[in-house]
């Protein structure tokens, strides 16, 4: 039985879509679990046994993970609180006899500058240190989509104010990463950690001119000091702490923490990463912030 958890998120449902049509496990191999089995009316219909789980209620996931031979853990967003999260998650796993365990991570956790680094490599050692006896670390890059959310502000004024200078990202398609996940949960043995990422870095500049190009809007980086950075997101109307946490995107960026790009992703898929360019030139309307 596989198991994901996480499963009504973005990233949970695309990795099931895979796990079912890319990975062929029949439906009624998968448990998805999720804090809002309601939800998942859709995958309960065509076989998928979908469970209610909570990382913050350890009591609910007894009964949510028995059975489940392999499991991914999705990162949650409750940032500042997954360290324990993901703790309590991986006692579980172990409790319930999983035998190879999956975790949704980040570029060189260890060393990356984005403040939520440690959360990340609190559950990679956790996770090393649990016992069970194959283990899979998926340190996924930034997402396309994470465009989303800067563009619209930044296409709205014009300006994109960044502190991530020269640095590059690579970023990698949402979809590649669940078709990742997927196939590695379906298949992977042993214990490995994988850096995933696109086929090449981009700068702010090189975005922004992607960007400027598809929505036919000007678009100019500006470029700013970190704390700048900071006092504008909290201007924005963000609270402080999430406004560190966004601008220390920036600055790993600058630092070239999240540029490397590896040849993970072919490995493990077979396949190329999905380019960037058609994505931002398809996707014109959501980066304006339009339906
Ligand atoms: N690489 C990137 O660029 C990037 C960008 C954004 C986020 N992320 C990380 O990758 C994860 C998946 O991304 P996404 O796009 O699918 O995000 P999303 O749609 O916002 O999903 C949030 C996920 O967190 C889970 N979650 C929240 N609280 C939980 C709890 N108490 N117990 C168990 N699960 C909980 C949700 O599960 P249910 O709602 O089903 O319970 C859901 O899977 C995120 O949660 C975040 O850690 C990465």
């Amino acid at each position: 039985m596989y198991l994901i958890s996480g499963a009504s998120g973005h990233l949970g449902r695309l990795t099931i879509s895979h796990l079912i049509d890319t990975a062929k496990v029949p439906a009624s191999q998968i448990i998805a679990t999720t804090r809002k089995p309601e939800t998942l009316a859709d995958l309960a219909k065509r076989g998928v046994s979908v469970r209610a789980a909570d990382f913050d209620q350890p009591a609910s996931l007894a009964a949510a993970f028995a059975g489940a031979d392999r499991a991914l853990l999705i990162s949650t967003d409750a940032i500042g609180r997954r360290a324990e999260q993901s703790a309590t998650a991986i006692a579980a796993a172990k409790a319930a006899g999983v035998e190879h365990l999956l975790y949704t991570s980040m570029p060189a956790p260890e060393t990356s500058a984005v403040l939520f680094g440690p959360e990340h490599l609190a559950a990679e050692r956790a996770i090393a240190a649990s016992g069970i006896a194959g283990w899979t670390i998926l340190r996924n890059n930034w997402y396309f989509e994470n465009l989303f959310f800067v563009m619209p502000q930044a296409l709205a004024s014009g300006s994109w104010y960044s502190a991530a200078e020269n640095g590059g990202i690579a970023y990698i398609a949402r979809n590649d990463l669940a078709r990742a996940a997927a196939l590695a949960l379906a298949t992977a043995k042993g214990r490995s950690t994988l850096t995933l990422t696109g086929a090449r870095s981009y700068t702010t500049a090189e975005i922004a001119s992607l960007v400027a190009a598809s929505t036919g809007k000007p678009l100019g980086v500006v470029p700013v000091p970190v704390d700048g950075l900071i006092q504008g997101i909290i201007g924005a109307g963000l609270p402080e702490p999430v406004a560190r946490v966004f601008a220390s995107f920036d600055t790993a960026t600058a630092r070239g923490d999240l540029a490397q790009v590896t040849g993970d992703y072919k490995t493990l898929t077979g396949l190329d990463p999905a380019p960037l360019e058609p994505w931002i030139a398809a996707n014109a309307r959501g980066l304006l912030g339009q339906p």
